[in-house]
């Protein structure tokens, strides 16, 4: 039988330890609060901005959305970051991801300062995960690992197979994964769209993470037997039969690839759900650090 490995109680236990930690800090005097900055109209952007005010909302974090135009000058954004980096409201600053064209991703992850670097993007944060000193980890990376532990999925020793090689998910999970752990050590194979005759990598996996953005291109013909299949990407497809036309679907051809899985993450209600809770739980880190 295949086991689906769904998000919503690791996120739901990862809050839960959040409460305690929230209120130590509220009878301290102090609020988390998380500043989320969105520029343009970016429909998936648009949710999943609103889906972390829900979650902060729920766990009594203060937070701001602050909506910028898709016109924005990177100049205005620089100021905007500036502005929350000096606000104490603040001890976590995401700005949402992707940008519009024309505006500088690598320039905006500099300008956050690293203590309130929430989303781990920061070179000096990137620096101190690869090095495996303590830091903020980007959240689904880390979520991930969290999904593991609580599936007791033991990645030591084992060959992961990665597709897909973003900052946000494939090279900090590659690093993760590769830490000298117990939790990690494993051996790597990061892929990517340069990558010559993927199957014949993707065929080796014990575990497979697949977050190349690309709707189901895990086929079932790519993977062995008894692999463990963790479905990163959050695509959004035509489906007449849906009540608005589209449905959302991950990286992964789930129906076939199930079959063949010993274990497998579903899209939605999977690795979607740890990214919000990990950010939560980094920002609630920020805050406790304001007071070391
Ligand atoms: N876009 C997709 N995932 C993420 C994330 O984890 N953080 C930010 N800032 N943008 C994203």
């Amino acid at each position: 039988m295949t086991k689906i490995l769904y998000g919503k109680p690791v996120a739901e236990a990862v809050k839960e330890g959040l409460k305690s930690r929230i209120a130590d800090l509220n009878d301290k005097g102090l609020q988390p609060g998380l500043a989320v900055l969105l520029v343009g109209e970016d429909p998936a952007s648009c949710v999943y901005v609103r889906n972390k005010s829900r979650a902060c909302e729920e766990l009594g974090i203060f937070s701001e959305t602050i909506r910028l135009p898709r016109d924005t000058e990177q100049s205005r954004l620089n100021a905007k970051i500036d502005e929350l980096n000096a606000d104490p409201r603040f001890h976590g600053i995401l700005v949402q991801m992707p940008l519009p064209k024309g505006l500088s991703e690598r320039e905006v992850v500099r300008r956050i300062l690293p203590e309130k670097d929430v989303d781990g993007f920061h070179p000096f944060n990137v620096g101190s995960m690869v090095q495996g000193i303590p830091t903020f980890l980007p959240c689904t990376p880390a979520g991930i690992m969290k999904m593991m532990e609580y599936y007791d999925i033991r990645p030591a020793g084992k060959h992961v197979v990665i597709v897909g090689r973003s900052n946000i998910v494939g090279k900090p999970m590659a690093n993760l994964l590769c830490q000298k752990s117990p939790r990690a050590n494993a051996t790597v194979t990061l892929c990517h769209t340069a990558t010559e005759n993927l199957q014949a990598h993707t065929l080796q996996a014990d575990i497979l993470i697949a977050a190349a953005g690309m709707p189901g291109m895990i086929r079932e013909e790519m993977v062995r037997e008894g692999v463990i299949v963790i479905d990163v990407g959050v695509n959004r497809i035509p489906d007449p039969t849906a009540k608005n036309g589209t449905r959302l679907c991950g990286d992964v051809d789930f129906d076939r690839v199930s079959c063949k899985a010993a274990a497998i993450t579903p899209v939605p209600g999977g690795v979607g759900l740890m990214t919000i809770a990990m950010l939560m739980q980094n920002t609630v880190e920020a805050a406790e650090n304001c007071l070391k």
